[in-house]
């Protein structure tokens, strides 16, 4: 497999309401930084870089991008390095928001956004991507309590046409039901990758018959999470990815897209080799064996 050659479409495609896109997409919080994401002493990534592999993520074929507004360092933006990047954007180009979390301009986390702050922060979004209207916009939330106000805050704002489609992030199953009765759902972002528990496969598999999106977040980072690539991986992975002539990155997410096929992978990235082999993860397929052995994997 050259991973040169191929492309996002390779993975396939999945639905975010009425929008088709790629199962391997981007996620744009590695951009504004190198190391990890949000540290207090960031180093800034160069420009050119970055707005060369958001470029050559989408010549590649990637057609769905995550990012934040909260996704900063002291130099950068996620948002705005897209802006310049790829506007004026593709008309098949499915842009991800996320709402709830928020930093002050220095960086400090501020405490999640009541229901009147989200209009503020979807504007934002809209302002920095220099969009009119979001294609998916995820509430991300923290906890267990209901979260009503908040999807209610987010469906009037779509009933007013900022918002196509309406997701959910960081959430357990009954905030998906709750969120259905007030708006249809498109998409559920939660953390998810080799080793995920019993819980999680399933709320993953519920969200496949409901024709959800799942779109698991630090399916490489694992636990390094904000730190990056940092988990070592087993022998398990090593050898699998040994006889694939791939590395244990791609086996970690090639695994996350055998899930099911509303998977939707968002690996982040500011280095265009693992960018391309990335993308290139979408046409590997796993025997039955190596997913048993890493279905087993806690
Ligand atoms: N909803 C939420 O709460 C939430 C939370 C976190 C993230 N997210 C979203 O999910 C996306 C994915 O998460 P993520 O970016 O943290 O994690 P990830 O894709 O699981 O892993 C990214 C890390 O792995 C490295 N990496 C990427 N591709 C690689 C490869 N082929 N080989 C070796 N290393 C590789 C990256 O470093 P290099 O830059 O060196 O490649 C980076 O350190 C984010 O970008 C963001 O859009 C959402």
């Amino acid at each position: 497999m050259t991973s040169q050659t191929i492309t996002a479409a390779a993975s396939g495609t999945f639905q975010l309401g009425d929008l088709t896109v790629n199962r391997v997409g981007f996620g744009a919080m590695r951009l504004p930084q190198h190391g990890e994401a949000f540290a207090a002493d960031a180093v800034p990534r160069d420009r050119d870089q970055a707005v060369g592999v958001l470029r050559r993520a989408v010549e590649l074929g990637v057609n769905h991008i995550d990012t934040a507004a909260f996704y900063f360092s002291p130099l950068r933006s996620a948002n705005e390095l897209i802006n310049q990047a790829l506007t004026p954007y593709q008309d098949d180009l499915v842009i991800s928001t996320k709402v709830g979390p928020g930093r002050d301009p220095s960086g400090q986390w501020l405490p999640h956004a009541s229901p009147e702050q989200l209009r503020g922060q979807v504007e934002e979004n809209l302002r920095q991507l220099g969009r009119d209207h979001l294609d998916v916009v995820n509430l991300r939330i923290v906890g267990t309590d209901s979260i009503a106000e908040r999807f209610g805050a987010l469906a009037e704002l779509r009933k007013a046409g900022l918002i196509r489609h309406l997701g959910l992030s960081n959430v357990r199953p009954h905030h998906l039901s709750e969120a259905q009765t007030i708006a249809p759902v498109v998409c559920v972002q939660n953390m998810y990758g080799v080793g995920a528990s019993p819980e999680q496969k399933e709320f993953l598999r519920s969200c496949g018959e409901q024709h959800i999106a799942f779109v698991p977040f630090y399916s490489i980072a694992g636990t390094g999470r904000e730190g990056g690539a940092t988990t070592e991986d087993s022998a398990e992975v090593h050898a699998i990815a040994r006889a694939h002539h791939l590395s244990p990155a791609q086996i970690r997410l090639a695994w996350t897209l055998h899930q099911g096929a509303h998977v939707l992978a968002i690996p982040g990235t500011g280095d265009p080799e693992h960018l391309a082999q990335n993308v290139a993860t979408g046409a590997l397929r796993l025997s039955a064996d190596e997913l048993t052995v890493l279905d087993s994997h806690s």
